[in-house]
């Protein structure tokens, strides 16, 4: 257990991107209203994705994260859920069928609301007011009343996370993720993509195997491992004030966990020295991420690393790496080989998303499908040469049949962006696009694979 901290202890450092609430009283009596509320998840569960992610930093996995950029109370929907649950569990199963090794999918949901802004304020038409700060904050509505910070928002944010963990939770062992499921994963629109039709072929030859092993006596009533799956949460543990209330110790180990999520990263904004949000984090045991920009110098990785991971713990980080495309071959190298010569364990995950964002010129932000694919394999080409583990993927995704990201086989372009832009913060890749990504890193992965049996041999 980390020495010297408290659950509160963070708040003695210096804190960026964190709300100021006019009513102190009001968030004081939100606190401890959600004090009171269950944890959202067990101390044990996030033991477990440790174990599994601990897999992965030993080059035996592959780790899946990925959802909404930021959630909302206006998206909250059943269909929403399950539409990014199963285009998740495809994705995973192109995945595994490529890699040969095991996926492990963690979503960026039921608690991914609030938000970092690069600027305080936003002016509209000579109007300035608070920028928004995700659903858990203000609203995203551009009126004054709305873009106040407001504590209230913390409970309903817990409810809304507390649901859709629930139907993740049914979902995920209740016979949705039965792998006999497979073909009924495809929805509409990406049924119409070419990858589509690709998706249809490897759920043949999956049904195909499931067939032969049945015939063998090894089916989903025999192996349960067959009739579900197991899934994590995350999000970025930005909003102290929640995250405090929601940090617990375990019953069973004496030890602190943040029971808001499985998962927390620190996000490139909030990984300097001195953080409140470093302090935070590495008081308690879940695993936790930190997203790796290009202004980070290798020194000071490894002196996060110390902070965050003294004791070397295997699953307990994942360094997420967001350079852009451009920039990844020329960065990444140098903060691999310090890990390696330190040998820290962890697993390095891509997030192509947030080092890739352009405005077109009708002012939306967008991200071309194009440059999302060179980064992943920009960040693949690095670790073969260095020969370490692309262990994951860190993506802002949904199964919704949005136009967001530009590009992809349905090509999206820059005129129709506008008909289905959805999301309250970054454009998210859709249904179809995430598919294409899939298979275009499985072919990544048997590269990866083959480079390691020339290796071993
Ligand atoms: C995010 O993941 O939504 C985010 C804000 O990323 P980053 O901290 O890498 O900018
Ligand atoms: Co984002």
């Amino acid at each position: 257990m980390a020495s010297n901290w408290t659950p509160e202890g963070w708040k003695a450092h210096e804190a960026r991107h964190l709300p100021s609430y006019g009513d102190a009283e009001k968030l004081g009596e939100v606190e401890a209203t959600l004090a009171k509320f269950p944890p959202l998840v067990f101390a044990g569960e996030a033991r477990e994705l440790k174990k599994d992610l601990a897999e992965v930093a030993a080059g035996r996995g592959f780790l899946l994260q990925g959802g909404d950029c930021a959630e909302s109370f206006a998206e909250f929907h059943p269909d929403n859920i399950r539409d990014t649950f199963r285009v998740l569990l495809q994705m995973a199963v192109v995945l595994t069928f490529a890699g040969k090794q095991p996926v492990v999918k963690v979503g960026r949901i039921a608690g991914q609301f609030a938000k970092p802004r690069s600027a305080p304020t936003e002016t509209i038409g000579g109007e300035e007011l608070p920028s928004y700060l995700g659903d858990i904050i203000n609203g995203v509505e551009f009126e004054a009343g709305i873009r106040t910070n407001d504590p209230d928002r913390m409970l309903r944010a817990y409810t809304q996370s507390a649901s859709t963990l629930n139907l993740l939770r049914a979902f995920a062992s209740g016979g949705y993720a039965n792998l006999r499921q497979v073909h009924q994963w495809t929805m509409d629109h990406i049924g119409r993509s070419p990858w589509g039709t690709k998706f249809a072929q490897m759920a043949d030859k999956i049904s195909e195997a499931l067939d032969f092993m049945a015939a063998c006596g090894v089916d989903p009533q025999t192996v349960p491992q067959l009739q579900g799956t197991s899934f994590y949460t995350s999000h970025e543990a930005l909003l102290l004030q929640y995250e405090q209330a929601l940090t617990r110790r375990d019953s069973l180990t004496g030890d602190w966990y943040d029971c808001s999520a499985h998962m927390l990263w620190i996000g490139d904004r909030t990984r300097f020295e001195g953080s409140a949000h470093v302090e935070f984090l590495r008081g308690v045991g879940n695993p936790i991420g930190m997203k790796c920009g290009p202004s980070l110098e290798p020194d000071a990785l490894l002196r996060m690393l110390d902070i965050l991971n003294p004791g070397r713990e295997p699953g307990r980080m994942t360094l997420i790496s967001r350079f852009g495309h451009d920039k990844v071959e020329d960065g990444l190298p140098k903060l691999v080989r310090a890990v390696q010569r330190e040998g820290h364990p962890v697993v390095w995950s891509c997030d192509p998303m947030h080092g890739n964002v352009i405005k077109t010129d009708s002012g939306l932000k967008t991200r071309p499908f194009d440059r999302i694919l060179a980064e992943v394999s920009g960040f693949f080409a690095v670790h073969r040469a260095e020969g370490t583990h692309a262990g994951g993927i860190h993506i802002e995704m949904t199964g919704q049949d949005v136009t967001e990201c530009t590009g992809g086989a349905i090509a999206i372009t820059d005129e129709i962006l506008a008909d289905r832009y959805h999301t309250h913060c970054d454009p998210r890749l859709n249904g179809a696009q995430s598919i294409e990504l899939a298979f275009k890193m499985a072919d990544m992965l048997k590269l990866e694979a083959v480079e390691r049996h020339k290796q071993a041999a």
